[in-house]
């Protein structure tokens, strides 16, 4: 827990360049850490954050286990609504809160130092690979250069990740899939500066009508995605999956809890599970223009803009689906204004077959950890990097939850129950020996 208390006052927020030097201090600290559990590591530099590589010693003849992991964060903001601070680690209640407690620097460190306890009694059973990462927050744009550079000295039989969410509250699960995303922004602009709503309003067109009208279009009121061809390479959910979402330990009333709305609602014909899990969709997550400040202004505001991203499922790519609702947005782009539409980071899609003998091998890991049949899943979030783990090293990935579904990542308030770090500490001992056993 000290060690993980340390780590969490890195404010290693991935996205604002002003943290740049906190960025490589967490790295640092890293491989220090590495070191000081007994493996060799090393930090290497990119065009953007450093990556930190940790290796035992490898015996020829034992199965090479790649864990990846990344220890950049998200903004922590809205400031306000934190109960201690985001970067000063507390424990209440048997949680430590901190922002990156759960995404992404608490399942981590659990797989370091289950590593590190293993690797002092002289029992690790496998060869062991960290790679560790400073940019998963930011769409991991560098590292698919950096695997295909160090893709012999990452050569594995299979690789393991905690950064998903259990199904229910301390319930093991391993999460089959997850969606990619593809993201975008609109700008649009109308007069040359912001002018008199008085004197100019009805003459000509509203930027920020514009882009509602435009954000407007996206969906039917079925919560059907109307970008045409949105839908084409989408393949239908199958029977036993349908059939497993309805046993999965957590219900549709658990999730609204959890997500605190006045009701659930989404694409009509999908339950809850099934709309997060195997159902692309379109979202705006910011929008912008006109005035903002307290009180009245009457302005006609020159630009808006408006924040979208899309999560995907196989087989979309991103940049197909940027290309589609690129041609969407200029289609239904109004008079009166022009539109600018910029392509920002993305992530394919992943699938991995929760059958083969590597899933199996995390399943019996988990039963006998927990003592309980662990609950198989798609879960809607994206890691950036999954599919080229294996168009590069060829290997597969295991995805092995600490996080119980009220951790609240990327919200106010994250946080990780000691519980769940102490028990990740030992799955990640019983998985190395089922994985060890697994041939
Ligand atoms: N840990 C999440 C991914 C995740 C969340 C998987 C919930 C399954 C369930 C990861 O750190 C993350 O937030 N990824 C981003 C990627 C994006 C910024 C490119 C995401 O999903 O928004
Ligand atoms: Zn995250």
């Amino acid at each position: 827990v000290d060690y993980l208390l340390e780590y969490l006052r890195f404010p290693s927020i991935s996205t604002q360049s002003e943290h740049l030097k906190d960025m490589v201090a967490c790295a640092n600290w890293l491989k220090d850490l590495f070191e000081t559990l007994g493996m060799k590591a090393e930090l290497h530099e990119t065009p953007g954050n450093p990556v930190v590589v940790a290796k035992n010693a490898h015996k020829p003849g034992l199965p090479t286990l790649l864990i990846y992991g990344h220890y950049d964060v998200q903004p922590p903001d809205p400031l306000e609504e934190w109960t201690s601070k985001p970067f000063e680690p507390t424990i209440r209640d048997g949680r430590i809160y901190a922002r990156g407690a759960t995404d992404n620097k608490g399942q981590t460190l659990a797989h370091i130092l289950g590593a590190g306890e293993l690797l002092k009694d002289g029992d690790l059973p496998v060869n062991l690979t960290f790679l560790l990462e400073g940019e998963e927050e930011i769409g991991s744009s560098n590292l698919e250069d950096f695997l295909q550079k160090h893709r012999e000295s990452l050569a594995c039989d299979i690789i393991v990740i905690s950064d998903t969410m259990m199904a229910a509250d301390y319930w093991p699960t391993i999460a089959y899939g997850l969606r990619g995303i593809a993201s975008l922004e609109v700008i649009v602009r109308g007069p040359e500066r912001d002018l008199h709503s008085g004197i100019f309003g009805g003459a000509v067109a509203n930027p920020i009508t514009a882009v509602s009208r435009l954000i407007a279009s996206l969906h039917d009121e079925k919560g059907h995605v109307r970008i045409e061809g949105f839908y084409d390479k989408v393949h239908p959910l199958q029977d036993w999956e349908r059939e497993a979402t309805s046993k999965l330990p957590i219900k549709e009333n658990d999730f609204l809890a959890l997500a605190g709305s006045p009701i659930l609602w989404g694409e009509e014909g999908y339950n809850t599970f099934e709309r997060v899990g195997a159902r692309p969709t379109a979202e705006v997550n910011g929008i912008g223009g006109g005035y903002q400040g307290e009180g009245t202004k009457t302005v006609l505001p020159k630009e808006a803009f408006a924040k979208f991203t899309f999560r995907l499922v196989p087989d979309q790519t991103p940049e197909e689906i940027q290309a589609l609702a690129e041609a969407h947005f200029k289609k239904y782009c109004p008079p009166g204004v022009t539109i600018e539409v910029r392509h920002g980071h993305g992530g394919l899609p992943y699938f991995v077959d929760p059958t083969s003998k590597y899933s199996i091998a995390a399943k019996k890991a988990l039963k006998d950890t927990f003592g309980k049949e662990p609950a198989l899943m798609r879960e809607g979030g994206s890691i950036p990097i999954l599919q080229q783990f294996k168009t590069i090293l060829g290997a597969d990935t295991l995805l092995v939850a600490f996080a119980s579904p009220d951790c609240q990542i990327h919200s106010p308030n994250e946080n990780m129950p000691i519980r769940n770090f102490e028990t990740g500490i030992q799955v990640h001992k019983a998985l190395l020996k089922e994985l060890a056993a697994c041939r």
